[in-house]
């Protein structure tokens, strides 16, 4: 099998690291995203991750309860580098060759972002993973994906969520919602249908990185995705 892309960049959501738990780190989900990596590496795709922090702390929440803005962002930042250090170890048990690069320098526990050297582990078959989302307040980790999938050109952006794709409405209030297999980055704005923040979109829409929302919580799906089957949606231009 030649897998349809070459270079991809997938984004997990924190939250859904917390599996079946109402916080924190479930590792049989991280061992089974591990599992679906893995597969992917063995076809010879190249692999980036970036991981929310949702899980842990959401700097929006925050707000609410005296934390500045700004610092909230922060604390997500953080929360992303311990789940992105959950992600390296499983999957180093998986035998996975991983790096794992930090947007804020903690040189003790990953290494700085350096963009040309995340493409020299990507060349060599390890997965990097990118914490600390773009190093800045105010920018979702859904942008870090985008950015960072930019960078190192990416051939696709796999957006793993827990809706197996972008629906006319709300599946989860609307029961009469249909899934799009494809869909224009134009009509997703017309519509106003949400698949990511729109820093994020934007930056995908104007470098043409297509976008592939999916559920990656169901086994054999990222594998799929690789293989040309039509899962989830694809918003392209
Ligand atoms: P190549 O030399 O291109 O093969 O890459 P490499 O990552 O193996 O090179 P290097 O010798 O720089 O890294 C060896 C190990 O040290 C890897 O596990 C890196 O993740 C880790 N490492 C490199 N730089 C840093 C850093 O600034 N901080 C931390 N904590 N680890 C680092």
């Amino acid at each position: 099998m030649s897998p349809k892309y070459k270079r991809i960049l997938l984004k997990l959501s924190g939250e859904s690291l917390m599996g079946t738990q109402s916080y924190g780190i479930d590792t049989e989900r991280l061992n089974q995203y591990a599992a679906e990596v893995k597969t992917a590496i063995e076809a010879g795709v190249q692999v980036a991750i970036v991981i929310g922090g949702g899980n842990i702390y959401r700097g929006l929440d925050g707000q609410d309860n005296g934390i500045d803005r700004v610092q909230g962002d922060y604390m997500g930042m953080l929360a992303t580098v311990i789940n992105g250090m959950a992600l390296q170890s499983v999957m180093e048990r998986h035998g996975l060759k991983t790096r794992l690069m930090s947007a804020v320098e903690m040189k003790e526990i990953c290494e700085p972002y350096i963009r040309r050297r995340a493409v020299r582990h990507l060349e060599k078959g390890r997965i990097v993973i990118f914490a600390a989302g773009t190093g800045n307040p105010y920018f979702t980790t859904d942008t870090a994906a985008t950015l960072r999938a930019v960078e190192i050109e990416a051939d696709v952006i796999l957006k793993g969520t827990r809706v197996d794709g972008v629906y006319t409405a709300d599946p989860e209030t609307d029961k009469s919602a249909t899934r799009y297999e494809t869909i224009s980055f134009d009509e997703v704005y017309r519509n106003g249908l949400k698949v990511m923040d729109m820093t994020a979109f934007t930056l995908c829409q104007e470098n043409n990185l297509p976008i592939i929302v999916f559920d990656m919580n169901k086994p054999g799906n990222l594998m799929r995705i690789l293989e040309g089957e039509r899962i989830g949606t694809l918003v392209e231009n």
